[in-house]
């Protein structure tokens, strides 16, 4: 089975997708400012759920057992998500202040629920800072560690 993002991180993308998407369709500054996050934010997940986090799919046999072809199919993976990540961060950088953006235009035109998908995304990025990637570059040095 090909490698995979797991599922709880995939559904949890595509519901902030879908939340930014629909916040584009409002007029005014909140949704010209949603539709500048969506320009970057697709192509960043796009680029997460290649190669950043199927990795983490392993990471309960990485627990559990001595190295499989799983891991040996992903060691390319590992390597791109290893060159990219500081990339990724800069893009998260990029996102935060886009948002950060759509946040103020929500204040100032009164749409709470549209500062709340703001919020939502950027308390994401914040998971995948302080865990997700963290977890996925300790997955990577396993794998490269273990002999295959
Ligand atoms: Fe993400
Ligand atoms: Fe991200």
């Amino acid at each position: 089975m090909p490698l995979e993002t797991p599922k709880p991180i995939h559904l949890a993308h595509r519901e902030l997708r879908d939340l930014l998407l629909r916040t584009t369709h409002q007029g005014g500054r909140v949704g010209e400012t949603a539709r500048r996050v969506l320009r970057l934010f697709e192509p960043h997940l796009e680029k997460e759920e290649r190669y950043a986090m199927p990795v983490l799919g392993l990471l309960t046999e990485l627990a559990r057992s001595g190295p499989t072809g799983a891991m040996r199919d992903a060691l390319p993976l590992v390597e791109e998500f290893h060159a990219q990540y500081e990339n990724l961060l800069a893009e998260h950088r990029m996102i935060a202040a886009a948002l950060e953006e759509m946040l103020d235009a929500a204040k100032a035109e009164d749409k709470p629920d549209c500062a709340d998908v703001a919020m939502q995304i950027l308390n994401h990025a914040y998971l995948e800072e302080s865990v997700l990637y963290p977890a996925a570059m300790l997955a990577g040095k396993e794998i490269r560690r273990r002999p295959l």
